[in-house]
C-alpha cells in the first residue's frame, strides 16, 4: 500500500474522532509489517487528561490484535498538518523507533519523516 492510500484511510478514520472539547479531529491508519492496517482516532474526555490520541489508539487497537512489528503510521487531521504529541513519540518508540511517520495538510503534501527524527534519543528499558 503507497502512503497516500494509507493517508487517505487515516483521513476518512478521523470522521469517527469524538472530540466535544477541542472539535479537532485526528486519524490515525497504523500499516503492519504484514500490510494489516489498524485505523484510531483521538477519543476526548471531560477529565481532559483523560483523552488519547489517534495514533495511540491506533497502537492500542494492533497490540491489543497481537502485532508487534509496524512499518508506518499516517496521521490526518481537521486542523492541517498534526504531527504527533509527545506521549505518542514516546510510545510509538517502545515498538518502533524507525517507523515512517505520514504527516500533511492533504494527500499531495505528505511528509515522510522515521519516527527517530522526531524522537531523536527516545527511551528504552533495557531489561536484559
Ligand atoms: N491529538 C491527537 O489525537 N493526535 C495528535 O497528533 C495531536 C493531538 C488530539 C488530542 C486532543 O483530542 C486534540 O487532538 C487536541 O489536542
Amino acid at each position: 500500500m503507497d502512503y497516500k492510500e494509507l493517508y487517505r484511510i487515516a483521513d476518512k478514520a478521523k470522521e469517527n474522532a469524538y472530540v466535544p472539547y477541542s472539535h479537532f479531529q485526528v486519524g490515525a491508519a497504523l500499516l503492519t509489517e504484514g500490510g494489516a492496517v489498524y485505523t484510531g482516532v483521538n477519543v476526548e474526555n471531560a477529565s481532559y487528561g483523560a483523552t488519547i490520541c489517534a495514533e495511540r489508539t491506533a497502537f492500542v487497537k494492533a497490540i491489543s490484535e497481537g502485532e508487534r512489528n509496524f512499518h508506518a503510521i499516517a496521521i490526518a487531521s481537521s486542523g492541517g498538518e498534526a504531527l504527533p504529541c509527545g506521549i505518542c513519540r514516546q510510545f510509538m518508540y517502545e515498538f518502533c523507533p524507525q517507523i515512517d511517520v505520514i504527516t500533511g495538510k492533504d494527500e499531495n503534501s505528505l511528509r515522510t519523516q522515521p519516527l527517530s527524527a522526531l524522537l531523536p534519543e527516545g527511551f528504552r528499558l533495557e531489561t536484559e
